[in-house]
Order: structure tokens, then C-alpha cells, then sequence
């Protein structure tokens, strides 16, 4: 998809039945609607990003996908992002993230974490791509079905590590103890 066709928009509280139809489609185990509609409305350290694209038969605006991350002082933390099915492979899912970090580098974050399920492959390779390192696993993390988490970071956070090559994944390093999901 050409670039400039999605367009990134922050969420308004009246996205909220459209994001819970995506969550419910994307995950095993999704956020309720009012987990949704806190991180929507309640919650100060919240920031949620929307992609819109064009409809493939009208053409018109729909929503594609959204990205919900934490700005907590030095560190953005991406808790949950999903793309429909229809418009993945079509880099909307990194013009997320990437519009997300920036937002954080402005807001002097200076690191980025994530976790992700460990049969996550293709988030896992997306997350590599963007810059991410796999810092530590974390036992039994998800329920619905039960799996491991990988911690994944990119810390210095910065743009310029923004998109290498599909290549090597990176093997897991030190240990860490903060929490979250995507
Ligand atoms: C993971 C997800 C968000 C990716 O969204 P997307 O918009 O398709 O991602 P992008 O198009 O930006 O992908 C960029 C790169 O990441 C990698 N990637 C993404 N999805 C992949 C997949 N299913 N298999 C292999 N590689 C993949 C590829 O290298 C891709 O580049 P390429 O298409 O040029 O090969 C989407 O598949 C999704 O919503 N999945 C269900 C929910 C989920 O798993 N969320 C993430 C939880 S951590």
C-alpha cells in the first residue's frame, strides 16, 4: 500500500465498538470492552493510534487496524496493536509503531518494550525488523491458550534503526522485569 493511502489518527472514544470488533477478531484472549474503553478514555498514560484505509471496493476510509501504547516517563511501552486480516502485509502495522516511537522521542522516551506471544512469529519478526531485541522470556505469561512471552526493547529508542532488511532474528539476552502486551 502506498504510504501516504493510510492515514494515522489518534482514537476518540467513540471508536470504541469499532476497536473491540478488531480485538475479537485479532486475538485468542482479547481485551474486554471496558479494558478497551479505559485505555480509550481513563487512563492518563495511554495513547491510542488509529489506521484508516482506503476500502478496496468503495474506496472510502474504514478502519484497518489501531495501536494502543503507554507513555510512561522514559519508556513507551506498546501494549496492543492489530491489523484486520485484509490490509496486512501492507506496512500498516509498522507506520503504527513507527508513528508511536516518534511520539515518544518527542515526549523524551528513551527506550521501548514490548511482549509478545512466542508462536507470535510474524509480530515477532516485525517487531525485529523495527529494531526490537529479544531481551528475556517470561514463563506462562498469556493464558487462552497459556504460552511464554518474549520481552522484546530497542533502547537507545530511535528512528534510524527503522526498517532493516527481512534477515536474522536476534536470540534473547538479560533479563528485565516490567509488564505488558501487544
Ligand atoms: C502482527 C500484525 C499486527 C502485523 O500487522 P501488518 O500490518 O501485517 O504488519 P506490516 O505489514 O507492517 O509488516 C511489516 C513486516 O513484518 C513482518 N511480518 C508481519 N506479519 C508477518 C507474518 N504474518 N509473517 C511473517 N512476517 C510478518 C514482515 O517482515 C513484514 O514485511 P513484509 O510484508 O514486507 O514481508 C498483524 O498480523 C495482526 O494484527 N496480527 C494479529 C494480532 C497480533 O498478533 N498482534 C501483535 C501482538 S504482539
Amino acid at each position: 500500500m502506498a504510504p501516504d493511502s493510510v492515514t494515522i489518527e489518534p482514537a476518540t472514544a467513540d471508536a470504541l465498538d469499532e476497536v473491540w470488533a478488531i480485538e475479537q477478531t485479532c486475538f485468542s484472549a482479547p481485551w474486554t470492552r471496558k479494558m478497551l474503553e479505559a485505555e480509550l478514555s481513563g487512563n492518563p498514560f495511554a495513547n491510542f493510534l488509529l489506521a484508516k484505509c482506503p476500502d478496496p471496493l468503495s474506496g472510502s476510509l474504514v478502519l484497518a487496524g489501531y495501536f494502543c501504547f503507554w507513555i510512561l516517563f522514559e519508556e513507551v511501552r506498546l501494549m496492543n496493536l492489530a491489523v484486520l486480516p485484509p490490509f496486512r502485509r501492507q506496512g500498516v502495522a509498522t507506520r503504527l509503531v513507527c508513528s508511536a516511537l516518534r511520539t515518544g522521542l518527542e515526549r523524551g522516551a528513551n527506550r521501548a518494550m514490548l511482549e509478545v506471544r512466542v508462536s507470535n512469529q510474524g509480530a515477532l519478526t516485525l517487531y525485529d525488523r523495527l529494531g526490537f531485541r529479544r531481551m528475556a522470556t517470561r514463563t506462562r505469561y498469556y493464558a487462552n491458550p497459556e504460552e511464554d512471552a518474549a520481552l522484546m526493547e530497542m533502547a537507545p529508542l530511535k528512528l534510524g534503526t527503522l526498517f532493516k532488511p527481512p534477515g536474522e532474528i536476534h536470540e534473547p539476552g538479560g533479563m528485565t522485569t516490567v509488564h505488558g502486551r501487544v
